[in-house]
């Protein structure tokens, strides 16, 4: 059955096309790959299934229904959680409160009720804090639970940072760029937790990754992008044996 679908999926920047009707169907419980050059429109993917923009044309459904058009924050508490590209913990808060963070859309308390200190609130409190350590506990990451965000290696940071989107229990997960500057042990590690989300949580995920054997390990399907256009999907094998995808990407990657 198909969980996430996007149909003509567009987006323009003033006169440059980013994203050129991308048609994407993925199956629930798939680790989906998406690669690509430079500048391909992937994040801009990424950002216009999850709200961060609003597409400029076409549509996204999630088990069936349209999520395109609503704010981030509602397709968030639809079930879709993301990392970003770029974004590592804050400095000056502890790992679990790093974690804690990515439970906000999820709070329902009044700001009125926080204000003055009511009990539902020291519930919540004690209920995100369990939530917050059992993600850090499923990847592993609790003996860090009270260290400052800022004094972990940019890997451990990743790692916790999956842990950030976890915490609200999506069903599916979006990552961008989650291996990139993991060693090779930890881009292993990396993979064993991907197929465990999967397998122990039954989300389905979408990966953006330039780290290619991670890609062609985990990966069930990959889709290519290029200026903004899908050139090809298929498995591992069917991807790497195609011209287009070789000629726009594979051939740089792999020569790197
Ligand atoms: N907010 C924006 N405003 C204007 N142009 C943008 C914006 N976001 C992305 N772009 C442009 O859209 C194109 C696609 O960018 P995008 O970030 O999606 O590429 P990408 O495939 O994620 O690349 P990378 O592998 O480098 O992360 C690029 O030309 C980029 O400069
Ligand atoms: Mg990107």
């Amino acid at each position: 059955m198909s969980k996430l679908v996007t149909r003509n999926l567009s987006m323009t920047f003033g006169g440059l096309v980013a994203l050129d009707g991308v048609d994407l169907d993925v199956p629930e419980g798939e680790i989906r790959g998406v690669i690509g050059p430079n500048g391909a429109g992937k994040t801009t993917l990424l950002n216009a299934i999850t709200g961060v923009n609003q597409p400029t044309d076409g549509e996204v459904l999630l088990d069936g229904e349209v999520i395109s058009g609503l704010k981030a924050s509602r397709i968030a508490a639809r079930g879709l959680a993301r990392t970003f590209q770029t974004s590592q913990l804050f400095a000056g808060m502890t790992v679990l409160e790093n974690v804690m963070t990515g439970l906000h859309a999820r709070m329902g308390t009044s700001p009125l009720a926080a204000a003055f200190g009511l009990p539902s609130v020291w519930r919540e409190e004690e209920d995100a804090t369990e939530k917050a350590m059992s993600a850090l506990d499923f990847v592993g990451m609790q003996q860090f639970a009270d260290r400052d965000g800022g004094e972990l290696s940019f890997g451990q940071q990743r790692v916790v940072e999956i842990a950030r989107a976890l915490v609200r229990e999506p069903r599916v997960l979006l990552l961008d760029e989650p291996a990139v500057g993991l060693s090779m042990t930890r881009v292993s590690e990396l993979d064993a937790l991907l197929r465990r989300i999967r397998e122990e949580r039954g989300v389905t995920i979408v990966m953006i990754e330039h780290v290619i054997r991670l890609v062609m390990g985990v990966c069930d399907r990959i889709t290519v992008l290029s200026s903004g256009r899908k050139i090809a999907e298929g498995t591992a094998d069917e991807v790497t044996q195609n011209p287009e995808v070789i000629e726009a990407y594979l051939g740089r990657e792999l020569d790197a």
